[in-house]
């Protein structure tokens, strides 16, 4: 059986920079607070009328160029995203077109900030039963034009970035090279916490006028509750990676946690008793990107050159569901 091996890696920020300062301006808050409890110091967001699809026809394009292959090898598209140009159809099929791929499937993710780690799951058993070769895996979210601006939003607004990332996946028979285990996991008795209720198909319309007075339409989270759970899932998940491949935290070259806040990730970082060098974060620079967060990561690790072929590479992330997931990946 054949294993999926990351070939080319890629992503695309907009070139907006809104830093904790700007924010400040708009709502009751503070760079310093900002700083102190989430580690965020600028976020992108995207002008008014750049679509998910456009961001992430750039990061494909980039991902491709590194795996060295054309557009038309790509047999499917798998696309993680809780921020969609439309309701429906999918960002996928817009991502399909922008790249001129007529006819291959695209499977759009909600599995929020586990949708690359879910996507990962879906297009490694496409990729090992022998359906599909080559598979494009994109995590791309417009967050920005979806957030409460006000000091009403602002536990939200500060957190929250937009970007794609992107990764060519493609089947190989190098022995000990590719994805050598995903685990997913969701709990929806805690869908609630973490949430957007509105647009919501549960009554007529869609959306009503009192809706948008409530702010119905912007992500509402218990905080403390999502933090508390992130860090214990996350370690979890990453330790039954490890467990199933009888390997132990010691052996992880690099780790890649989704970024929904740096205190989490050093918490993570902590519990696995990983060393720095061995933890990549960018949230300084993007904010939570949510389903981008690690394909941005990741390709901006390829860039740096902090993985070498035979590198272990583990990712974990958790997010709203909730849900949550790890990888382990022989570069
Ligand atoms: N600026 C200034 N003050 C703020 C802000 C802000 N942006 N947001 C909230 N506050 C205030 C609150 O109103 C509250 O004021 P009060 O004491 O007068 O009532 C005070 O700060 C403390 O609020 P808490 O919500 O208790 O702050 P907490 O210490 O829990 O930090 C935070 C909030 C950073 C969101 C934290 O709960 C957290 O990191 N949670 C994890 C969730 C997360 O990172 N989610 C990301 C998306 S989900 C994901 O990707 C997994």
């Amino acid at each position: 059986m054949p294993r999926t091996a990351i070939i080319g890696t890629g992503f695309h920020v907009p070139e907006r920079v809104v830093t904790n300062h700007d924010l400040a301006q708009w709502m009751d808050t503070s760079d310093e607070w900002i700083r102190e409890r989430t580690g965020i110091e600028e976020r992108r967001w995207v002008e008014d009328g750049t679509t998910g699809a456009e961001m992430a026809r750039r990061a494909c394009e980039s991902a491709l160029a590194q795996a060295g292959i054309d557009a038309d090898e790509v047999d499917a598209i798998v696309l993680g995203t809780l921020s969609p140009d439309h309701f429906f159809p999918g960002t996928g099929v817009f991502l399909q077109r922008e790249l001129g791929l007529d006819g291959i499937p695209c499977l759009d993710l909600r599995a929020q900030c586990t949708g690359f780690v879910y996507g990962l799951s879906v297009a490694d058993a496409w990729i090992r039963v022998g359906q599909y070769r080559t598979i494009l895996l994109v995590g791309v979210e417009i967050q920005s034009t979806g957030l409460d601006l006000s000091t009403r939003g602002r536990d939200m607004a500060v957190l929250f970035g937009d970007g794609c990332g992107a990764v060519v996946l493609q089947a190989t028979d190098e022995a000990g090279r590719g994805v050598l285990s995903t685990h997913i996991h969701a709990d929806g008795r805690h869908a609630e916490v973490l949430w957007a209720d509105a647009p919501s198909s549960v009554g007529h319309p869609l959306i009503s006028v009192d809706d948008l007075e409530a702010g119905r339409q912007y992500p509402r989270m218990e905080g403390r509750e999502v933090f508390k759970h992130a860090v214990t899932r996350m370690p979890e998940a990453v330790h039954e990676a490890l467990d199933a491949q009888g390997l132990t935290a010691d052996d992880i070259d690099l780790l890649i946690p989704h970024q929904a806040n740096l205190r989490i990730s050093q918490m993570v970082q902590k519990r696995l008793g990983l060393a720095d060098d061995r933890v990549y974060n960018n949230i300084q620079r993007y904010g939570n990107t949510t389903a981008a967060t690690i394909p941005i990561a990741l390709a901006e690790a390829v860039e740096q050159g902090r993985l070498r072929r035979g590198d272990l590479l583990c990712v974990v992330a958790f997010g709203s569901g909730f849900t949550w997931g790890s990888a382990l990946i022989r570069w």
